[in-house]
């Protein structure tokens, strides 16, 4: 059965006809064309589906779509702003800590949504708040360091 939803995502508003039963992750996906969010287990194992809803980091591939409506949907593609990679997105590209970059995308998400509430993180507090984003590429001392350079952006961001 299709019933109607209504999607903000990066600052857009959607309208949407689809299947009740649809998950966030394949909607962003095949219905917005956003496919940065990835998909790989689809049982909240992985982390690579992560987006932020409310700013909160969770696996789209366990939220339906649904239930997302008159939420505040942030994908990878919604970071950047005015043209300028987050510095997160930056500190990654600096820190060569992207290797094939699947992971990438959910790994930054997850890392967004821990600095907001984390502004000065020791590396233990990293690595645990990235323990469900699951890298089989890096060795996740690269990602660790480009986090806590990113932290260190946006703490100098605010004090200005
Ligand atoms: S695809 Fe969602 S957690 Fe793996
Ligand atoms: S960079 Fe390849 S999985 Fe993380």
């Amino acid at each position: 059965m299709k019933v109607t939803v209504s999607l903000n995502v990066n600052g857009e508003a959607w309208e949407l006809s689809i299947e009740a039963d649809r998950t966030l992750l394949d909607v962003l996906r095949t219905e917005l064309m956003l496919t940065g969010t990835k998909t790989n287990c689809l049982e909240a194992e992985c982390g690579v589906c992560t987006v932020l809803v409310d700013g909160m980091a969770v696996n789209s591939c366990t939220v339906l779509a649904v239930t997302a409506q008159g939420r505040q949907i942030t994908t990878i593609e919604g970071l950047a702003r005015d043209g300028e990679l987050h510095p997160l997105q930056q500190a990654f590209i600096d820190r060569g800590a992207v290797q094939c970059g699947y992971c990438i995308p959910g790994m930054i998400l997850s890392a967004k949504a821990f600095l907001d509430e984390h502004p000065s993180p020791t590396d233990g507090q990293i690595r645990e708040a990235l323990a469900g984003n699951l890298c089989r590429c890096t060795g996740y001392q690269k990602i660790v360091d480009a986090v806590q350079d990113a932290a260190r952006v946006l703490r100098r961001e605010r004090r200005r």
